[in-house]
């Protein structure tokens, strides 16, 4: 056990340096200003592919049995059942093409059936969360724990807007109406991965989001649980990284009372959702 701890150590040790290692890159505003449409208020700029395929390359170079997945990939056919990297090269794209100083890079890796390692890093800032399962989350090699705020109404809450998924606005806006009337305040930042570990470091108490991609939240979801925080789907359920999801994410004090305000899936949300795995 204590040596697979110390391998994880390591692993986890490598991810940071990697990921650390692409900040010229995120900064480079040439590459940010490089961009495709890939989709309704979805854009991919020269910065996703290059820092994708510089860590997809590092990442084999190091293991080379370990599959990988990647946002900016159209091979997505991976076996769950083998070690895989999960990696947004650049949450928060939108962010980052308007100048606002707030995305990340997100990896994780998983194994077994779960999230083992993840790490994120905000290259604006120079925050770094990361943690190892059982061993804690850290924010900048601090550990780090959610708030204790026990309530709704005492908790700031950020919304994810699904912003892919326009079709999705009624019941969302909906939702934020009446969180909104229920809790201190709400917050919408365009990163889900910060989104997550700023509920792990306490800078939030939930946050919630429709039609996450697994690499919007494989990271933060570790990192969150790690540092005492609750991650769900919308009908409280584990969450599964080899699929979309929506997702609840807390201080755990909170995570009941948010989701008892939360719509719960259709029929065509459903088979929506099958259809895009
Ligand atoms: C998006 C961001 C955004 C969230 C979207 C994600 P991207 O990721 O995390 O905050 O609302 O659902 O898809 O496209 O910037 O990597
Ligand atoms: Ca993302
Ligand atoms: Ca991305």
């Amino acid at each position: 056990m204590e040596k697979e701890g110390l391998i994880m150590n390591r692993k986890i040790e490598q991810m940071i340096q990697l990921v650390h290692s692409v900040r010229p890159l995120i900064m480079d505003e040439c590459m940010s200003h490089d961009i495709t449409v890939k989709g309704q208020a979805d854009f991919v700029t020269k910065v996703d592919t290059a820092v994708q395929r510089f860590l997809q390359k590092e990442l084999y170079k190091l293991y080379p049995d370990v599959q990988f997945m990647g946002e900016e990939d159209h091979m997505q056919n991976v076996d769950f059942s083998k070690p895989v990297w999960i990696l947004d090269p650049v949450d928060g794209t939108t962010n980052l093409i308007y100048g606002y100083g707030h995305s990340a890079v997100s990896l994780g890796y998983y194994e077994e059936g779960h999230i083992s390692g993840a790490v994120i890093y905000n290259p604006f800032t120079e925050e770094t969360f990361y943690a190892v399962r059982g061993q804690g989350a850290f924010f900048n090699n601090r550990p780090v724990r959610v708030t204790g705020n026990k309530a709704l109404k005492d908790s700031l809450i950020a919304i994810g807007t699904s912003p892919y998924n326009k079709e999705m606005a009624p019941a969302n806006f909906k939702s934020f109406q009446r969180i909104f009337e229920q809790s201190l305040d709400i917050r919408r930042s365009g990163s889900a991965a910060l989104d997550l570990a700023y509920v792990a470091c306490g800078r939030l108490d939930g946050y919630f989001e429709r039609n996450l991609k697994p690499w919007d939240f494989a990271a933060g979801s570790l990192i969150l649980e790690e540092a005492g925080g609750r991650v769900t789907d919308f009908q409280l359920g584990p969450v599964d990284v080899s699929s979309n999801q929506d997702i609840i994410a807390t201080n755990g004090w909170i995570h009941e009372e948010l989701q008892s305000l939360l719509p719960g899936l259709t029929s065509e949300d459903c088979a929506r959702q099958r259809h895009q795995r």
